[in-house]
């Protein structure tokens, strides 16, 4: 057993109109030998019944927050992040499939899965939904890596079969990526922490067959109930014009993009769909209704010029929303960056998005987007104690605007909008310090 000592904050609410802050200024986390929160509360009470010989670690005056939630992310496009100037459709063609397919070798894979994964924890996220390329590799080293560090961690093999480069479609009808996916599902599933996400890339690039078997191994997993636990789900959806345009010309008879996905029963729990900026109300009230989510990618979705995410539709309708930096359309690993664009994004939308929103949405808000909540995500006893620390005093300006901030709101938003990694002191997962 150990403790740690410092300025708590977390959120404890159900959705980002209720978010619920806790803060505990002198607080202890107290966390048990299998690395979950056994108790949290103000350092004063409970110090004097901790256990002869627990260890305490004085935080003291950092801040102590849940480690972040990534919803969504690309690690195989990390090598072509800030890739100046075009739209999705042309942003894949020139850049993306070109770096997508160094991940043949399991070499660079490997490296950049190391890479990868110590780079979010300095960013204090501790949990990630991953795209891997198309090949199998790609996610056999990202699983290990994650595994290595214990990380709680969902990744999946994407999955083409058509209107990609050749090199990177499989040729065999659904052979080859129905068994590679299966084999790493076997392999990697429920496996410590981690967890398969089939991940067909898009309607576009997926065939009638390929769409339908993804649907039939996610109801599949979900019908067998409490024995193994089921599958996840990720892909895009109406992130662009021209791409909706695209999806509306391949599915003449389909009433709407979602409803592509819908007919292929890929919404459900922990199904998340990346954008979902062109959604109308009966889309959401559709993905609502089948437990599917969203992640919210506004730092994406600004560079590619996709457009503007309508956040409080998405909320109002009942839809679980969470955070994504979608490397390598968005430009920041940083969940601070990412929040300061959602804040802009919702302003530009004549919205507002409180500090504490903002904050849910990067950690107990993605939890449950990915139907991760029962482990991560806040404090709440029980819960797997992934969590960072933060000074920050580290950055000159944001040491400064906090003197003169007059709430615990005020501060936390001068965090959000001035803070970046430089504030990260350390990162734990499972109760175990990584960085
Ligand atoms: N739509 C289909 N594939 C991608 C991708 O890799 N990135 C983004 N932002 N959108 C996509
Ligand atoms: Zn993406």
């Amino acid at each position: 057993m150990k403790a740690l000592r410092g300025r708590l904050f977390h959120l404890c609410g159900s959705s980002a109109l209720d978010p619920k802050p806790e803060w505990i200024d002198d607080g202890l986390l107290v966390i048990n030998d299998e690395g979950c929160i056994e108790q949290i509360g103000q350092a004063a009470a409970l110090l004097p019944s901790l256990p002869a010989g627990c260890m305490v670690q004085d935080h003291r005056p950092y801040w102590i927050l849940p480690g972040f939630i990534d919803v969504h992310t690309h690690f195989v496009q990390l090598g072509m992040v800030a890739s100046y100037g075009e739209s999705l459709l042309t942003w894949l063609e020139r850049y993306t499939f070109p770096e997508e397919e160094k991940f043949v070798s399991a070499e660079i894979s490997r490296e950049v899965s190391h890479y990868f994964l110590r780079a979010l924890l300095s960013h204090g996220v501790t949990t990630a939904s991953v795209y891997g390329s198309v090949h199998k590799v790609s996610c056999e080293t990202l699983f290990a890596e994650a595994e290595n560090l214990n990380l709680r961690l969902l990744a999946g093999k994407t999955l083409m079969n058509r209107n990609a480069p050749d090199s990177l479609i499989s040729h065999d009808a659904n052979g080859k990526d129905l068994e590679a996916t299966q084999a790493l599902v076997e392999r990697w599933h429920g496996r410590g922490r981690l967890g398969y996400s089939l991940t067909p890339r898009f309607a576009p690039t997926s065939s009638d067959d390929q769409m339908r078997w993804v649907g039939e191994m996610y109801q599949a997993s979900m019908a067998r109930g409490s024995s193994e636990p089921p599958l996840f789900l990720q892909s895009h959806l109406a992130e662009n014009l021209q791409e909706c345009q695209w999806v509306a010309e391949l599915y003449p008879d389909a009433a709407s993009y979602c409803q592509v996905y819908d007919r292929f029963h890929h919404l459900g729990s922990g199904a998340i769909f990346g954008h979902c900026i062109h959604l109308n109300d009966e889309d959401r009230g559709i993905m609502a209704s089948r437990g599917a989510s969203v992640a919210f990618c506004p730092s994406s979705n600004l560079f590619l010029g996709s457009g503007l995410f309508d956040l409080d539709a998405a909320v109002l309708a009942g839809l679980k929303v969470g955070l994504g930096t979608d490397i390598g359309a968005g430009t920041s690993m940083s969940m601070f960056k990412t929040m300061l664009n959602a804040y802009q994004v919702c302003k530009l939308r004549g919205q507002t998005l409180s500090p504490e929103a903002a904050f849910f949405l990067a950690t107990l808000g993605g939890a449950q987007a990915l139907r991760l909540d029962p482990y991560v995500g806040n404090f709440q006893r029980g819960k797997e104690a992934d969590l960072q620390v933060l000074n920050p005093s580290a950055i000159a300006l944001l040491d400064r605007r906090l003197q003169s901030a007059r709430t615990k709101s005020e501060e936390l938003f001068a965090l959000l909008a001035l803070g970046d990694e430089r504030c990260l002191v350390a990162a734990y997962v499972l109760g175990q310090k990584r960085v």
